[in-house]
């Protein structure tokens, strides 16, 4: 039996809201350098999964660990540990293309000749070095999606959530994020996201969890998965 460092282990996340239960017991496992898809319609808790696992909200039982780290006893190692692309964007329209990751880079504590090297590399590979001089409010959807995935980058996270990364997307500028999020399972960085389409499940993920009813339903392979859900394909 081959042993594999897991990047996120939770077991038994509970989470209401009043009266409204939204996870009743949610248990994963993501081996590190593996990309995990979290699949469910609106309202299915994603987000919510996304902010406990994140350490932003409180769970209201269960436990986990992520990047090796009690998100409880350790948010603060937890939280430097990781990247995090929520499900809105954190672009501030009035800066540039440059400004808002650079932005990211002074939080991260990266010294500006650091900040200077690792920002424009990162436009670079996103496409964005033409939009570095522009302010991101002049950018297309695609392009604010993926300024959104450079400023995550900053601090060279090894593992990274990303909440709906293409939801609303036009087909090719979701292709486009695919390519990118693949360039960085390809340099061994875990990644977990949430997204309504089995289709982007099946495009990424090793390992796919259909979220409903506040419990992980079926857990498995995208191949795995189709022959479980009849009538649902891959395009
Ligand atoms: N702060 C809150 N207070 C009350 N209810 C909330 C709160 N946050 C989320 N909810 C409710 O919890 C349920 C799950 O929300 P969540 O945002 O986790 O779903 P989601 O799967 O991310 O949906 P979407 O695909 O629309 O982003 C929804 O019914 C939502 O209205
Ligand atoms: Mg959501």
């Amino acid at each position: 039996m081959t042993t594999r460092t897991n990047a996120i282990e939770a077991a038994g996340l509970r989470k209401s809201y009043g009266g409204l239960q939204v996870l009743a017991g949610v248990d994963l496992t993501v081996p590190e350098g593996t990309v995990y898809a979290l699949l469910g319609p609106n309202g299915a808790g994603k987000t919510t999964t996304v902010r406990i696992l994140t350490t932003l909200l409180d769970a209201d039982a269960g436990a986990a660990r992520v990047a090796g780290y009690g998100i409880r006893r350790d948010a603060a190692r937890v939280r430097a540990s990781i990247g995090v692309t929520g499900q809105f964007s954190a672009v501030d329209e009035l800066l540039t293309g440059r400004e808002n990751p650079r932005l990211m880079a002074g939080l991260a504590h990266l010294d500006r000749r650091r900040a200077r090297a690792v920002v424009g590399h990162l436009l670079e590979r996103f496409g964005l070095a033409d939009a570095a001089g522009r302010r991101a409010g002049a950018n297309s959807g695609g392009m604010r999606r993926r300024l959104d995935l450079a400023m995550t980058l900053v601090a060279a996270p090894r593992l990274i959530f990303l909440d709906e990364p293409t939801t609303g997307l036009a087909p090719r500028s979701r292709r486009d994020l695919w390519g990118n999020v693949r360039e960085l399972v390809a340099d061994g960085v875990t990644v977990f996201l949430t997204t309504q389409y089995l289709e982007e499940a099946d495009q990424l993920a090793d390992r796919i969890g259909v979220l409903d009813g506040g419990r992980l339903v079926a857990e498995s392979t995208a191949a795995e998965l189709k022959r479980l859900v009849p009538g649902a394909t891959s395009s």
